[in-house]
């Protein structure tokens, strides 16, 4: 893949890396350049893809953790950079989903819906 993006030898870090959308995320940061610390609440879906990342040529940590609790957030920030040697990108894809119709809904997922994505990308 050519350097379109300027990603080539960047540091980045996924957020909720280990599934879906952050799995996909990962694998193309790693190809484009990228070295990638995969960051999830599960420990084994953050190493399968940290084993992924590796397997394309590039560093990669599996960091195992809760982005949205703020200690935790803090501590997984500084644990990435310290694995990868640096830190330049954020990516983060965890959200809430409420299978419910909008006017049904209690406060609490409304609440959570918007907060969810600025939080654990503010730490
Ligand atoms: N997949 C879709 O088609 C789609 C479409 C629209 C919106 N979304 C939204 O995008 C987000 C990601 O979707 P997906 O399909 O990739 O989800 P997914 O469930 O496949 O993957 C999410 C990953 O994030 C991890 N995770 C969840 N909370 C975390 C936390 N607090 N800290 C660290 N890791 C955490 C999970 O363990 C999981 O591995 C969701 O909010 C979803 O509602 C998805």
């Amino acid at each position: 893949m050519d350097d379109f993006f300027g990603l080539e030898g960047k540091a980045a870090i996924v957020v909720g890396g280990g599934l879906g959308i952050g799995e996909s995320t990962s694998l193309y940061l790693a190809r484009a350049g990228c070295d990638v610390a995969v960051v999830d609440i599960d420990a084994e879906r953050a190493e399968r893809v940290a084993d992924k990342v590796r397997a394309l040529g590039r560093k990669a940590t599996a960091i195992v953790g809760d982005a949205l609790d703020p200690a935790q957030a803090a501590w997984i920030i500084d644990k990435a950079r310290a694995d990868l040697g640096r830190l330049d990108k954020l990516v983060t894809i965890i959200g809430i989903a409420a299978f419910e119709p909008t006017l049904h809904m209690t406060q609490s997922p409304l609440r959570l819906l918007p907060c969810a994505a600025i939080r654990a990308s503010s730490h």
